[in-house]
């Protein structure tokens, strides 16, 4: 993918041709009008639309679903302010308000929740302050080890010029692939992986190695391997430190997938607002090309496999996999219906495998052991090793890498440092705001792993964790989050659409004034919403209001 930044104007014409015979073209010449013209004009859209024979007007309104593209001449070049749940902490309104008169405009969780708080200008990252003052993204440290336990997905990442192909061998790099190809049969790469126990990293938890079986077993070519780095959920920032400090592993892991389903195109669809990463993913790829390790056969052997980043624009649904898909098709961007499954129903409806970027980095590594490692990784029962984004009111925010099973008060208090100085902690969000909250109380009793966090009736998810101290208004917290999940609702089905929208009223305090009242309609919406949404957003997005006011009734009464 191109950024056209230097390029002396590319015409119209040449940009289509460049993205016109390419597989998922849309969002590619999207952003290369974009970057060229700083905006999408209304002729842009006609060319595009004539180009690709897509009917303007669906054009139209896939563009204006997502958040990025300015349709104002000069609106790539207007600050866009993260007012997400953490950054709201730390004056992101003021923030908005300040830059009101270069255009300001708020953009929901950038996914910089350890850095608050985030501005992109065009393709830079800032980093504001409430008072209206910017500084250019400070280069973040690799994460820490505090538990000195033994890692998976970071066991490497702070070795010198690991982002490197050169750094990357050295640690190890590309020894499981080499093994996979040369060593191994598909089959025997899908059983290695089923049995290690690794599951999805993105969220829903689902066997790898059983879904790589069902692609690998699904009829219809090409298959495809799609990366999905899109990271929307508010507190989760873990996967562009994954990418960021060991982009060849997940390069890795994508090529693993490919060989053991007979995948032979690849897409990693990587969120827009991480500029930066784009770059470097981009120069990993072209890296991996020259050494042989991606394209046509690959260490020498007779397996191919082709792979392309796709930039999103702004959609946090589009984190989810049908949504995803779409996206690439350059459909609307709504979930689809399920079944079928993408592992046989994926892109151009064929068998397709959607794998998390920690996933894929945890397969890589995976491959260079024997199993029963990674299985060992984890405490009791568990197997191997999650990694967490810990931010909000805690002394050290950041990516840490825990092992399944490790007790929640562990995390938070002896390897985060705990509540800031003189503060007690109130409240902790799980699978970033989409699990709700769990209480100070029971923080003392979970370990981090599905089933515990489960049984206090949130979810683990892709594991982002935002902690409050004694210090906010729990209320205003879940209103941010409820407004979020309406803001960002497709839109396709009513419970969530109109759902979201009537909770985040509630807790603003409008509806009725009588608490008994209130409460019913609250019960109400929140037990359609679960019933009968259509995809994961709408069906979680109660268990934000569930869990307020399970743990802060008063503070619900007090509204
Ligand atoms: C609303 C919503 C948002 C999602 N966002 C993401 C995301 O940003 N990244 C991700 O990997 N999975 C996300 N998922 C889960 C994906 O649909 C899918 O389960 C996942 O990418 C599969 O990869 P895995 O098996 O490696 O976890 C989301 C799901 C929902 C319902
Ligand atoms: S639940 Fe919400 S986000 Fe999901 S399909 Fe329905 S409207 Fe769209």
């Amino acid at each position: 993918m191109t950024l056209h930044l230097t390029n002396p104007t590319p015409t119209d014409q040449a940009l289509i041709e460049e993205w016109r015979d390419q597989d998922a073209p849309l969002l590619g010449v999207l952003h290369a009008f974009h970057d060229r013209d700083g905006y999408l004009s209304e002729s842009a859209l006609r060319a595009i639309a004539k180009g690709l024979r897509q009917p303007l007007a669906d054009l139209f309104g896939t563009v204006t679903f997502y958040h990025h593209f300015a349709r104002e001449q000069g609106g790539l070049q207007q600050p866009r302010v993260c007012t997400g749940p953490v950054c709201s902490l730390h004056g992101a309104e003021q923030l908005l308000n300040n830059l009101d008169d270069r255009g300001a405009t708020s953009m929901p969780c950038a996914g910089r929740c350890d850095e608050p708080i985030p501005v992109l200008i065009g393709h830079e990252q800032w980093v504001g302050d409430a008072t209206g003052r910017l500084s250019r993204k400070p280069t973040p440290l690799p994460p820490v080890n505090p538990g000195a336990i033994e890692e998976c997905i970071f066991a490497f990442i702070r070795q010198p010029w690991r982002n490197t192909l050169a750094g990357y061998r050295v640690t190890g790099g590309y020894e499981g692939l080499t093994r996979a190809v040369t060593q191994m049969q598909p089959v025997d790469v899908i059983e290695h992986i089923r049995t290690s126990r690794l599951t999805g990293r993105g969220g829903a938890g689902y066997p790898t190695g059983l879904k790589w079986k069902a692609v690998a077993e699904a009829a219809g070519s090409p298959k495809t391997i799609v990366c999905n780095a899109d990271e929307g959920e508010p507190g989760c920032f873990k996967d562009r430190a994954v990418l960021d400090y060991d982009p060849f592993a997940v390069i890795e892991g994508m090529t693993i997938a490919a060989y053991a389903t007979g995948a032979t195109r690849g897409f990693l669809y990587l969120r827009y607002e991480y500029p930066e990463t784009l770059a470097s993913v981009q120069a990993a790829i072209d890296d991996a090309y020259a050494a042989n390790l991606l394209g046509e056969r690959i260490l020498g052997t007779d397996f191919n496999f082709e792979l392309s980043i796709r930039r999103g624009a702004g959609a946090y649904i589009c984190g989810e996999e049908g949504s995803l898909l779409n996206s690439l098709e350059g459909k609307h961007p709504f979930p689809r219906n399920r079944p079928p499954f993408p592992v046989t129903h994926g892109f151009e409806d064929l068998p397709t495998v959607v794998n998390n970027v920690e996933t894929l980095a945890a397969a890589a590594q995976i491959m260079r052991h024997e199993p029963e490692w990674y299985i060992g990784l984890g405490r009791g029962d568990h197997a191997g090793t999650k990694v967490i984004s810990l931010s909000g009111d805690v002394q050290r925010p950041g990516n840490y890498e825990v092992p399944f099973g490790l007790p929640l008060r562990t995390l938070i208090y002896e390897w985060a440092g705990g509540p800031l100085p003189g503060r007690k902690l109130q409240a902790v969000t799980m699978a970033g705001i989409s699990g709700g909250f769990l209480s100070a109380q029971q923080v003392e009793s979970a370990t981090i792993d599905e089933p515990s966090i489960r049984s206090y009736g949130s979810m683990l998810g892709a594991a982002g964790m935002i902690v409050f101290d004694d210090s906010r208004n729990m209320v205003a917290v879940a209103r941010n989050a409820m407004e979020f999940f309406a803001h960002e609702s497709c839109g396709k089905c009513f419970p969530c659409r109109i759902g979201t929208q009537r909770l985040a009223e509630r807790l603003d305090g409008q509806g009725p004034q009588e608490w008994d009242l209130w409460l019913e309609e609250v019960n109400d919406l929140s037990t359609t919403m679960k019933a009968v949404s259509a995809c994961g957003l709408g069906m979680a997005a109660p268990l934000v209001v569930e869990s307020l006011l399970k743990h802060f009734p008063e503070q619900v009464k007090g509204k």
